[in-house]
């Protein structure tokens, strides 16, 4: 019996439960992979009977740094010592506001949550009170509430589906298309910036156009790319300035911290809804994104992610060549990649594989580099995907 049934479905996202990572279990694909983890460090973790394992989970991409980052856990204990909240905000909000602004300069203003989810909720409600329109468009993960949900989640009121569609990743003219369809209806386009692969300037160009044309906001949904591919996420590689930007994950190196920022007239909209969040402003994950974002930028992160995802996303690539039969491409960029499988069974066989063999590699999008990840890590990581791959050839 697996060992959730307390805990229906695991507490945290589907994505971090056993069988994302390595299927239902079948008879003849290794040992039984590891079900929780009770440490974790670096780049490794510990499961329950003390096997280490290196780890490209990395929280579902919340940890940058490596796991328990000292420079992080410093700030945070400082801050539990301080008595974690109290009546009143405490001044690391603001400084950590004004860093951010520092490195991310259209990031005029911002405001703190404790979850993705609701950081991209509340930039959709900004959107929707300044333009004082209702649909919004999307594209990508946005988190679990009814704002963006398509067909298959139940439970959400028709109505409030009935102002959300989809808009195609990197297609420039459907985009045009849609933005200009919807027109002075439009709220809100909303996207991740990076879905599989990377965006084409042209759609970037075209979202950012034609939102401007309309009337409607642009938010980029950063939540897995800002502090990774650039310290401003994709509007900084790309060269896109966003009207709002959505920042969680890697903010506070796997403490619980979430934010919405930039234009200062669109931040004001604050005062003409409501925003709340009980724990927004608890110390310890303010402290620590704030140590966070200094690591990120004295020891050039998102250059050290680059290159040893890098190394990563080539051996990939060898990999798909030399198995051909196993593999069927690859997806992501270098700071977050992953495997096509050439069917559910082989990305079975590889993670539980793998997971044998030390190894914790996802099956779907995305496998993350971190601080603590290096080369020679990388290079044992590819030998143990090749050994997997060739023993995963009898599941064709
Ligand atoms: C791009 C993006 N947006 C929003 C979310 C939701 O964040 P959370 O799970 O913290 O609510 C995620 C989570 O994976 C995400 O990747």
């Amino acid at each position: 019996m697996s060992s959730d049934w307390r805990v229906p479905g695991f507490t945290s996202t589907a994505s971090l439960r056993p069988e994302a990572l390595f299927g239902p279990a079948e008879p003849g694909t290794g040992g039984p992979p590891p079900e929780r983890v009770t440490r974790a460090a670096g780049c490794r973790v510990w499961d329950e009977a003390g096997r280490e394992y290196v780890d490209y989970v990395m929280a579902l991409g919340a940890v940058a740094l490596g796991y328990g980052h000292p420079a992080v856990n410093r700030a945070a204990e400082q801050a539990i010592a301080a008595g974690v909240v109290g009546p009143l905000p405490p001044p690391v909000e603001e400084e950590l506001a004004e860093a951010l602004s520092r490195h991310i300069p259209w990031i005029e203003a911002v405001r703190f949550f404790k979850t993705g989810a609701e950081a991209v909720a509340a930039a959709v409600r900004l959107a929707r009170v300044a333009t004082g329109r209702e649909l919004v468009l999307g594209c990508g993960y946005h988190g679990w509430l009814d704002w963006c949900q398509g067909g298959g989640v139940g439970g959400v009121p028709a109505a409030t589906r009935a102002l959300y569609a989809e808009l195609p990743f990197n297609d420039a003219e459907r985009s045009r298309q849609q933005i200009r369809e919807a027109g002075d209806g439009l709220a809100v386009v909303v996207v991740e910036p990076v879905v599989v692969e990377e965006p084409r300037r042209e759609w970037l160009a075209v979202l950012r156009e034609e939102t401007a044309r309309v009337g409607a906001v642009l938010v980029f949904d950063e939540i897995k790319t800002a502090f990774r591919l650039a310290v401003g996420g994709a509007g900084e590689r790309y060269g896109v300035q966003p009207d709002l930007v959505v920042l969680g994950k890697a903010l506070a190196n796997g403490f619980p911290l979430a934010a919405v920022g930039g234009r200062q007239d669109l931040m004001a909209g604050v005062a003409r809804t409501w925003i709340s969040s009980t724990l927004a402003t608890e110390g310890v994950a303010l402290a620590a994104a704030r140590a966070t974002l200094a690591v990120v930028v004295s020891e050039a992160v998102p250059a050290h992610l680059h290159r040893v995802g890098t190394r990563l996303l080539h051996g990939l690539h060898r990999l798909q060549r030399e198995h051909a039969a196993a593999v069927a491409g690859v997806g992501g960029v270098a700071e977050m990649c992953f495997l096509h499988y050439a069917s559910d069974g082989v990305s079975r066989a590889v993670a539980r594989g793998c997971a044998a063999r030390g190894v914790l590699f996802k099956r779907t999008a995305y496998n993350f580099v971190s601080l603590a990840h290096d080369e020679a890590t990388v290079d044992r990581t590819l030998d143990v995907l090749d050994d997997v791959l060739r023993s995963a050839a009898h599941q064709l």
